[in-house]
C-alpha cells in the first residue's frame, strides 16, 4: 500500500467515484472533495459515495470525504493545513456541453474561478503531480480526424469547451511558473455502469423501457467516440503515478502545440473507433429487447458531429490501451442500468 495522500475532487462523481474504487486498492489514505450539486440525481451521487465508503471498509483504507465547493477557497485552506495532499486529481467541474447554453455561469464559478482555486492549491502543498480533466469538446468543428492534441483547438463552439481549453492555458501557467508536473486529460464520451444522466447512454435506456421518442440530432449523422468507463479508469491510474516531465519535443517554434518547455502534458483518452447513433440505439434495443421510437432533429447549438481520438501519445506514455469493446460495453451499461433504475 502506498501513502501518497491523494486529493480527488468530484469525489461523487461519475469518473471520479470509479477512479477512487480502482486506488483504494493501492492507497493507504484518499481524500475527496465534492459538492454534491444538483445538476442531476444526488441519489446517485450519493450512492455511488455508498460504495467507496463499503469498499473502504472492506479494505481498511483511510477515506475521507468533504463536501464543500471547489469555488471557496477557505475550505480548501482547511484541507490543505489537514492533509497536505501530494497528488491531485482534479475531476469537479460542471460538465456537459448543452446546459452552459442555459447555465453559463456554473461554469465561470466551478470551471474557471473553482480551477483557478485548485491552481493556487497545488502551488501552496508544492504537489508532486497534478492531473485534470479537459475534454475532447475542445475539438470544436474540426474536421481533420482522428484528433490529434497537436491539431488546433482555438475556436471552441460552446462556453463549456471554452472552460476547458482555458484550464489547459491556466494550468500551464502555472506548471511553468511553479514547476507544477501537470497532465491535462481530454476525454471522449465516456459510458458505462454509474454513468451520467444527462448524456445519451442514460437519456436514451431510460426512453426506449419507458416508451418515450428519442430526439437524435443532425438527422442522425453523429459520431462519437464513446470509451469505457473501466478504460478511462486505467488511463486516469497511470497518469496518476507518472507525473509530466519536461518535453524532449519542445521546439521554441511551437510546431509541436501539445509540448512544453514546462513539465506538462496533454493527452487525448478515448476508444479511437467512433460508432454512429444508430448503432449505438441498435445495440441499446438488442439489450433491453425493446425498439427505440426515434426522432429526428436538426444539430443544437454547441454539439459537434464527429469525435475519434488518436491516442499514440497517451500509449506511448503510459501504455493506455482500450480494452473493452463498444459491444461490451454497453452490455454491461445495460445490466447495470436495469439492475439499479427497474
Ligand atoms: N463523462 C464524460 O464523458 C466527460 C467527457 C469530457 C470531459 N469530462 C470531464 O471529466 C470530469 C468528470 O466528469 P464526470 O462525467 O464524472 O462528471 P460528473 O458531473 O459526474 O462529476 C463531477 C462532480 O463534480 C462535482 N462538482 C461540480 N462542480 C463542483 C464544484 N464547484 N465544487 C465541488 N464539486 C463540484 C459534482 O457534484 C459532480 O459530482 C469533468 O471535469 C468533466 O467536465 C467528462
Amino acid at each position: 500500500m502506498n501513502n501518497n495522500r491523494i486529493l480527488i475532487t468530484g469525489a461523487a462523481g461519475f469518473i471520479g467515484s470509479a477512479l477512487i474504487l480502482r486506488l483504494l486498492e493501492n492507497e493507504k489514505t484518499i481524500i475527496g472533495v465534492d459538492n454534491l450539486n444538483n445538476y442531476y440525481d444526488v441519489r446517485l451521487k450519493k450512492s455511488r459515495l455508498k460504495l467507496i465508503t463499503e469498499k473502504s471498509k472492506k479494505l481498511k483504507a483511510n477515506w475521507i470525504f468533504h463536501e464543500f465547493h471547489i469555488e471557496d477557497k477557505k475550505s480548501l485552506d482547511f484541507i490543505t493545513e489537514k492533509y497536505s495532499p501530494s497528488i491531485v486529481i482534479h475531476l469537479a467541474a460542471q460538465a456537459g456541453v448543452r446546459y452552459s447554453l442555459d447555465n453559463p455561469k456554473s461554469y465561470a464559478d466551478s470551471n474557471l474561478i473553482g480551477f483557478f482555486n485548485i491552481l493556487e492549491f497545488c502551488k501552496e502543498n508544492k504537489v508532486k503531480n497534478f492531473v485534470f480533466a479537459s475534454s475532447s469538446s475542445v475539438y470544436g468543428l474540426n474536421k481533420k480526424i482522428p484528433f490529434v492534441e497537436d491539431d488546433n483547438v482555438d475556436h471552441p463552439i460552446s462556453f463549456y469547451a471554452a472552460t476547458k481549453k482555458s484550464n489547459e492555458l491556466m494550468a500551464h501557467s502555472y506548471s511553468h511558473l511553479y514547476d507544477i508536473p501537470t497532465t491535462g486529460l481530454r476525454f471522449f464520451t465516456v459510458y458505462g455502469p454509474f454513468g451520467r444522466p444527462d448524456m445519451a447512454p442514460m437519456i436514451f435506456a431510460n426512453a426506449i423501457l419507458n416508451s418515450k421518442p428519442i430526439n437524435i440530432f443532425n438527422y442522425g449523422n453523429l459520431h462519437r467516440d464513446f470509451t469505457y468507463i473501466d478504460d478511462i479508469v486505467n488511463g486516469l491510474f497511470g497518469c496518476c503515478y507518472k507525473p509530466a516531465i519536461k518535453s524532449e519535443n519542445f521546439s521554441s517554434n511551437y510546431q509541436n502545440k501539445s509540448y512544453s518547455n514546462a513539465p506538462f502534458q496533454i493527452f487525448n483518452i478515448g476508444n479511437s473507433n467512433p460508432i454512429k447513433i444508430d448503432y449505438f440505439i441498435s445495440m441499446l434495443e438488442l439489450n433491453f429487447n425493446k425498439k427505440a421510437i426515434i426522432n429526428l432533429m436538426p444539430l443544437q447549438p454547441g454539439d459537434v458531429k464527429f469525435t475519434y481520438a488518436d491516442i499514440s501519445k497517451i500509449q506511448k506514455w503510459i501504455g493506455y490501451k482500450p480494452k473493452v469493446s463498444f459491444e461490451k460495453g454497453i452490455r454491461e451499461f445495460s445490466k447495470w442500468y436495469l439492475d439499479f433504475y427497474e
